[in-house]
């Protein structure tokens, strides 16, 4: 697929279903997030941690990529700010996030490799799940882009997930027979037997799906391509995706305790989580100090 025919797809896939408020008042994107009780605090919790990255304060906070700014968290970046510029390529996502952001958000549409703004203008950015629907030879830009609009002396928080986690390669086979269990509860149940026959594979698909174009990158990938040219860290967002979590967490079994655990965990190390784990936050510091 070539670049435009990416962007195509992606952006008629968030303006046609991704956006669309289905009847339990959540949006469809939302399937590929866990909000079961459960995992709420955890899920809640992670999304905070953008906020010990950015500045708290500013004039202008850049949410590129920033979708109808779905969860409550997300407000919490801009609460101090004049204004929440939200950048989507896809207008009902825009048209979305009016109605939380309402005056004092500004709604652009345009592409996060090519940003049209001036250079050094924003106190604070976030950009959430959203670099991995570019494709690969937009990735570089995209990172450049942001660099360059940030204001010296601010950072940016970037989240997207990794190719591949270390973590939740090591717990899959566990996973694996965490979900074999569950199908065969449901079964034995005899709740929607027949669904759930099928569901073995349908069920880890759900889990798995992303609904349109997604290619993510790597530690590695960064390294050779951003280290010589943006100073960037690598924190954790969340180790666990949302497979580990439908399989592993489960109140019964003690779920919200394992997540404490396992949050707490990745406050000791963040690094070594958000290496390893499946969601990394990545922060890019912009010096004051000009690059000779
Ligand atoms: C997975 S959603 C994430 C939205 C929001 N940041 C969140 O975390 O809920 C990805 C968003 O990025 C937008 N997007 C994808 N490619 C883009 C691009 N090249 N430029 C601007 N926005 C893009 C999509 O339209 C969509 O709203």
């Amino acid at each position: 697929m070539s670049e435009t025919e990416v962007k195509n797809q992606v952006r008629q896939f968030y303006n046609e279903i991704g956006w669309k408020m289905l009847s339990d008042g959540f949006y469809q994107n939302a399937r590929y997030e866990d909000l079961r009780p459960v995992s709420q605090e955890y899920v809640q919790r992670c999304h905070l941690r953008v906020n010990r990255h950015i500045s708290a304060t500013g004039h202008l906070l850049l949410d590129a990529g920033s979708g109808p700014v779905q969860y409550p968290e997300y407000l919490t970046y801009s609460e101090f700010y004049d204004y929440r510029v939200c950048v989507d390529i896809s207008i009902v996502a825009l048209q979305e996030a009016r109605q939380r952001v309402g005056e004092r958000g500004l709604y652009v549409v345009a592409d996060v490799a090519h940003l049209p703004f001036k250079a050094d203008v924003f106190d604070g950015e976030v950009s959430l799940h959203t670099l991995h629907h570019l494709p690969a030879e937009d990735k570089k830009p995209a990172f450049q882009e942001l660099y360059r609009v940030l204001m010296p002396g601010r950072s940016a928080a970037i989240i997207n997930g990794w190719t591949e986690s270390g973590l939740m390669k090591l717990s899959f086979w566990l996973v694996r027979i965490m979900e074999t269990i569950g199908i065969w509860i449901a079964e034995k149940r005899g709740k929607q037997e027949k669904k759930v026959k099928v569901s073995t594979s349908t069920a880890v698909k759900a889990a798995d799906a992303t609904g349109t174009y997604i290619q993510k990158s790597s530690p590695e990938w960064m390294k050779a391509e951003l280290s010589q040219s943006i100073p960037y860290q690598i924190f954790v967002w969340r180790s666990v995706n949302v497979r580990f979590l439908r399989a592993m967490v489960h109140k019964p079994l003690a779920g919200k305790t394992l997540l404490r655990l396992l949050y707490w965990m990745e406050e000791r190390a963040p690094g070594f989580f958000g290496r390893h784990g499946q969601y990394p936050l990545i922060v890019i510091n912009k010096s004051t100090e000009k690059v000779s």
